[in-house]
């Protein structure tokens, strides 16, 4: 099971990303999550990263494309794998395209969660992250259990620094200049999926399930 999750930032793609690598068995390859974690320890890529991502702009492709590629041979992807947030540009989707054709090993299907922009700016201004696991919730649509505190390890939740409402509209702006393409041009290879990412997380989630099942 090879998968992209496509769709604009705030759509779900990591909310449903968690659930699905737990259903398929499989790593869940988030830039952006490697991006945090490399500021996090204070690496000169984390460095380099944090100047794009606070400003809501696009790391540059040849930065994010090694990562990928140097990720995509790791053991742990011989059985698959879901990529959320990459890519997200023409020229990164052709990398890709060229990494896979090399390595045979062409992709599942290509699901894209769409959702309204201003239902984005809602669920991106209340999300909160777990500081310990990265999981993510919603204080209104998805909250823990007990305030600030992750219900899966305990961790402490905090708001991501390019949520606020400024730099969420740079980067609807970015998506829809970028990335927005790569919905034709998934489309166009007959892999793409789209679904209505507005509805309740677990109605998603099955509705993604049940398009991937069908392509084993
Ligand atoms: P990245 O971390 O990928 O951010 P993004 O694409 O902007 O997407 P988000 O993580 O914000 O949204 P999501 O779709 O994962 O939504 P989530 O599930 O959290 O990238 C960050 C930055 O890193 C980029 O701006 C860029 O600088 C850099 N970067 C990363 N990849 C790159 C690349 N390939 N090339 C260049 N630069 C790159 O959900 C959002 C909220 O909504 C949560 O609170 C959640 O609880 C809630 N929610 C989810 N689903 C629902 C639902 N169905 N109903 C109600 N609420 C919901
Ligand atoms: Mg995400
Ligand atoms: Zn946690």
């Amino acid at each position: 099971m090879r998968i992209i999750l496509l769709g604009p930032p705030g759509a779900g793609k990591g909310t449903q990303g968690e659930r699905l690598v737990i259903k398929y068995n499989i790593p869940h390859i988030s830039t952006g999550d490697i991006f945090r974690a490399a500021i996090k320890e204070g690496t000169e890529l984390g460095l380099r990263a944090k100047e794009y991502m606070d400003q809501g702009k696009l790391v540059p492709d040849e930065v994010v494309v090694g990562i990928v590629q140097d990720r995509l041979t790791h053991p742990d992807t011989k059985n698959g794998y879901l990529l959320d947030g990459f890519p997200r540009t023409l020229a990164q989707a052709e990398a890709l395209d060229a990494s896979l054709q090399a390595m045979d090993t062409p992709l599942t299907g290509v699901v894209n969660v769409d959702v309204v922009e201003d239902e984005l700016i809602d669920r991106l201004t209340g999300r909160r992250v777990c500081r310990g696991c990265a999981t993510t919730y919603h204080v209104k649509f998805n909250p823990p259990t007990v305030r600030s505190v992750c219900d899966k390890c305990g961790g402490e939740l905090y708001q991501r620094t390019d949520d606020t409402v400024e730099t969420v509209k740079q980067r609807l702006e970015v998506y829809r200049q970028q990335t927005a393409p790569l919905i034709a041009y998934y489309g166009a290879k007959d892999i793409l999926y789209t679904v209505d990412g507005s509805r309740e997380i677990e109605e998603v989630f099955a509705e993604i399930t049940s398009i991937l099942d069908r392509q084993h």
